[in-house]
């Protein structure tokens, strides 16, 4: 039986069940054990010369880079430190194109990338699978190591290991405080799902407004059954009395600041740094850690702490060394097939979202005359669209009438106009299309997507003789005029690759980017 980790791709955190991510925290622990105790280490090891790794740093790194380095180093494959500013990045190509003539180097590849754009790795993966399949190559892992501002799963990896180390692997509960710069640090927003791997999660958020953790992290930390509290300093945090024994800082991430912020570096930076006076108010059992780097002028945990038993951050750094020698191992399948646990398994998506409506059990609906119409005009051919946006203000169903005309390209002789509902006390829109006798499955899928609750129906001699009630697709792909609007998703046109854009909609109604993850109420995505 082959491994079910072979040929993963991590892209975010959850790409692992829960099972699966306990397993690679316990095969970290037997490497860690057998390279302390000088061990044999050679079952460790992937030992394939014609394997190849490759490091593709778009964003600065120390220690992400240099641990993967000395883990691909481990298993004795070719690594290759792909050189950005000298290579053809420079000259425009895309990094589709590149990893595409990069693949074709090595037996086996496995790529790790930093990138400032987010959700580069969830689409090599899909791209690259059907490239693997036409050229009979095999499909490369990919391994995100922080893509922007959305996620960095090994880092995720290596810090819940380490909290694991430090409560002596009990599963439990965890009671942990996040502090610092939560809006743009991707290490906590990985947090969001990472600490499921504990039973009872309690979340302290430790932040000014300003750096507060965005509200769709806190959201899925909620629907995870996490408790979460919110505080603005260290201060008020420690004035409440009730504090976690795990502290995670991180730095505030300049880099990624807009000036508005930047103005008030110097007060935002209070709020979350450490401060002596604030020593004897801690318990004995709590311990810092911080994925790194540390500002050396201003760290949020300064020097003078070092050398105390709050620091967590040394051994935690180290600890990337193993699991990432462990990551690489597993996608490479040399370990999980003794895995018993929950497979993750890729998402499928309902198909029912174009509702017939069955006429046969409202017969007098055929012979009752319409009274739908084109001008003064009843409709006596042709379909009309029905109960566009009903319930909403009259703003906005006039606002989807546009809508439909402009993104459908609807410019042929036809009327619209918003009425009172039958018998509620209800707006709605309405269009008629005389001069149109059918409608295809792409158009009801956009229809569909545009203005979700909406009906189509198709008239013959004045009589309704097929009626479609059109609910939001579960997934949406294959328009040209649709598009992910976080400017740093790798899907954003700004970018030029060469991908599509693919939406899922999510249990709370909202479409969500394939790649980078964000959120999207569905009059958003269209760019018409
Ligand atoms: C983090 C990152 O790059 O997201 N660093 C790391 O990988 N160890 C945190 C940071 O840059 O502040």
């Amino acid at each position: 039986m082959s491994s079910p980790f072979l040929g993963r791709t991590l892209s975010v955190i959850n790409d692992l069940t829960v099972d699966e991510q306990f397993y690679l925290y316990q095969k970290t622990a037997e490497l860690k054990q057998a390279i302390l105790n000088e061990e044999n280490l050679e079952p460790f090891r992937i030992n394939k010369s014609e394997s190849g790794y490759y490091l593709i740093f778009l964003e600065d790194s120390t220690r992400t880079k240099e641990s993967f380095r000395n883990a691909a180093s481990f298993h004795k494959g070719r690594v290759n430190m792909f050189e950005v500013e000298r290579s053809s990045f420079n000259k425009k190509e895309s990094i589709t194109d590149t990893v595409k003539m990069l693949m074709g180097y090595s037996s086996q590849s496995t790529f790790i990338i930093r990138s400032r754009q987010e959700g580069l790795c969830r689409w090599l993966e899909g791209a690259m699978k059907e490239y693997a399949q036409k050229s009979g190559l095999q499909a490369p892992v990919f391994i995100n190591a922080g893509d922007g501002k959305h996620e960095h799963p090994t880092q995720e990896i290596l810090d819940e290991f380490t909290f694991l180390e430090h409560l002596h692997w009990d599963r439990s509960s965890i009671h942990i405080a996040l502090v610092g710069d939560l809006f743009h640090g991707r290490t906590v927003h990985s947090k969001a799902d990472g600490l499921k791997v504990f039973n009872q999660v309690t979340v302290d958020l430790i932040a000014p407004d300003e750096l507060a953790l965005p509200e769709a992290y806190v959201e899925k930390m909620k629907k995870n059954g996490f408790t979460v509290n919110t505080f603005e300093s260290i201060e008020s945090y420690l004035d409440q009395g009730n504090c976690a024994e795990i502290w995670y800082f991180t730095r505030l991430q300049l880099e990624r600041m807009g000036d508005k912020v930047l103005d008030k570096e110097k007060q935002l930076r209070r709020s979350v740094t450490f401060r002596k006076e604030f020593i004897n108010r801690l318990s004995e059992k709590t311990r810092f850690y911080h994925p790194l780097p540390r500002h050396r002028e201003f760290p949020v945990i300064p020097f003078f702490l070092d050398s105390t038993s709050l620091n967590g951050w040394d051994n935690q750094s180290i600890n990337g060394y193993y699991t990432r020698i462990m990551e690489i191992a597993l996608f490479n399948g040399l370990f999980g097939d003794d895995f018993n646990g929950e497979v993750a398994q890729k998402p499928g998506y309902p198909k029912e979202f174009i509702e017939e409506v069955d006429l046969s059990q409202k017969s007098n609906l055929k012979s009752k005359p319409m009274d739908y119409k084109v001008g003064i005009k009843p409709v006596e051919q042709g379909i009309v669209i029905d109960h566009i946006a009903i319930g909403t203000d009259l703003e906005t169903i006039w606002c989807h009438i546009d809508k439909v005309r402009r993104i459908m390209g609807l410019n042929i002789r036809s009327s619209h106009g918003v009425y009172h509902c039958n018998d509620r006390n209800l707006f709605k829109g309405i269009i008629s299309l005389p001069d149109k006798l059918s409608f295809n499955k792409k158009h009801l899928k956009m229809l569909a997507a545009i203005t979700p609750g909406c009906t189509l129906n198709l008239i013959k001699d004045g009589a309704v003789v097929q009626k479609f009630r059109l609910h939001s697709p579960p997934r949406l792909y294959g328009f040209k005029e649709i598009s992910c609007k976080n400017e740093n998703c790798i899907s954003h046109p700004a970018y030029f690759e060469p991908i599509q854009p693919d939406f899922y909609r999510s249990d709370s109604g909202k479409y969500v980017c394939r790649y980078c993850e964000r959120e999207h109420h569905y009059s958003e995505i269209w760019d018409i």
